[in-house]
């Protein structure tokens, strides 16, 4: 049977984050080096995002750099940065074309400058498109995130516009580099790791965990199809039982 009509478009992940990983391994098992696996991963990006868009998730939000990240050879993260830069470059106009609206997590000011303007550039181009927003997740890291939290709402209770009483989860949430997407719904890994790597730890609390063995270049349609039914499947009670969600 096809796959998609296994799928009940009524209840797809509102939020759908992606640990793209694998590359390095995918480009090693055809003798070639790491960054052809980067390159190659670009196709399943687009692809990802095709699936995600005909199915109506709202929220994509990919990992493309973590903080972790820049410890990696000088060769491979400069790499790295170019290939951002050329593919926000050359998918804009499919970014427009799909009313896709750019959007950026992590320590974005310790990008390149070539990047952060590009990067600046399609988020300010695309920014009144309303059909998805495609998070790029970039020397982001979970943890870093809540220490400037802290910071930001720290300074508020030092200047006196906010008092400690009233910091509660919503005023955290606001403060996050996240502060405009809702929790994820469905995070998915790929490459046959089971961990989260310093990923949207406090957005992830009630996420639905999905890992493949699949390496990320070879990711496609299928396989994002199989990961939302694996999702549809699950029963998620945030805390209550199982006669309470279902009565
Ligand atoms: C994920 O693939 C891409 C980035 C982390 C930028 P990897 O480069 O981690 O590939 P593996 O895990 O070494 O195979
Ligand atoms: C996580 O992958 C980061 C990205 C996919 C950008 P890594 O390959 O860096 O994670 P670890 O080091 O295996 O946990
Ligand atoms: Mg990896």
């Amino acid at each position: 049977m096809d796959k998609k009509l296994r799928i009940n478009l009524d209840i797809v992940p509102k939020h759908v984050a992606v640990i793209m990983d694998g590359n390095g391994r995918w480009a090693k098992s055809k003798g070639m080096n790491r960054v052809f696996g980067h390159k190659n991963g670009l196709k399943a990006v687009r692809e990802t995002l095709e699936t995600a868009g005909e199915l109506g998730v709202k929220f994509v939000t990919l990992y493309a750099f973590s903080t972790e990240n820049w410890k990696r050879p000088k060769l491979e993260v400069d790499a790295l940065m170019k290939l951002l830069v050329n593919s926000l470059k050359k998918e804009l106009p499919t970014f427009q074309e799909n009313k896709i609206k750019v959007n950026a997590i992590g320590n974005i000011t310790s990008l390149p400058k070539r990047a952060q303007k590009t990067l600046l550039n399609v988020i300010e181009k695309t920014k009144e498109n309303d059909s998805m927003t495609l998070t790029f997740a970039l020397s982001y890291g979970s943890r870093e995130e809540i220490v400037n939290t802290i910071k930001n709402i720290s300074k508020k209770v030092v200047n006196k516009e906010l008092e400690i009483e009233n910091i509660d989860e919503n005023i955290i949430n606001n403060h996050l580099y996240t502060f405009n997407l809702p929790d994820v719904d469905l995070m998915i890994r790929t490459s046959g790791e089971k961990r989260i790597s310093n990923f949207l730890l406090w957005q992830m609390a009630y996420a639905e965990l999905y890992f493949t063995n699949v390496l990320w270049p070879d990711f496609r349609k299928e396989d994002f199809y199989d990961a939302i039914i694996e999702y549809q499947n699950r029963e998620r009670r945030f805390g209550k039982t199982s006669e309470q969600i279902t009565e």
